[in-house]
């Protein structure tokens, strides 16, 4: 069953994410990211994408603010929701790479981002259809 939660904490959330993209290092791509995560105890913590100057080893706000929560909590951490936000007025859900990191630690986790008209939230598993598990 995917997770419900109240619109107040949705927004809360969302407020938070917003928060975060203002540490972001995106000096080559100027798009700023920040994410915030809610534990299935009720924690909350947050992430920005941290870009390197050789590309390919730049990680997105929704990956940190998830490490972090594992380097907090440890590996049975659960994952209720991820909020994402951009500085950017434009659409971002979370890419593909971090959506199968979503669903490790969060299979029935609830994703706030923006789509391409206003705020969406959708479960995990309609972002990301059989997803892999060992
Ligand atoms: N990015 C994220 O942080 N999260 C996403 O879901 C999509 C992309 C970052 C990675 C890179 O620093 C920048 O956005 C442009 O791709």
């Amino acid at each position: 069953m995917p997770a419900v939660l109240p619109a107040q904490q949705k927004e809360q959330m969302l407020s938070a994410a917003r928060a975060a993209f203002r540490n972001a290092h995106a000096p080559y791509s100027k798009f700023r990211v920040g994410s915030t995560i809610l534990t299935e105890r009720g924690a909350q913590y947050s992430g920005c994408n941290v870009e390197n100057a050789s590309y390919g080893l730049t990680i997105c706000a929704e990956r940190n603010a998830i490490f972090a929560a594992v380097a907090a909590e440890g590996s049975n951490m659960k994952i209720k929701a991820v909020a994402v936000a951009t500085e950017k007025d434009g659409p971002c859900a979370p890419c593909g790479a971090c959506r199968q990191v979503i669903y490790e630690f969060g299979p029935d986790a609830l994703v706030l981002f923006r789509g391409e008209s206003g705020t969406e939230e959708m479960p995990i598993a309609r972002l990301l259809p059989e997803g892999f598990r060992l």
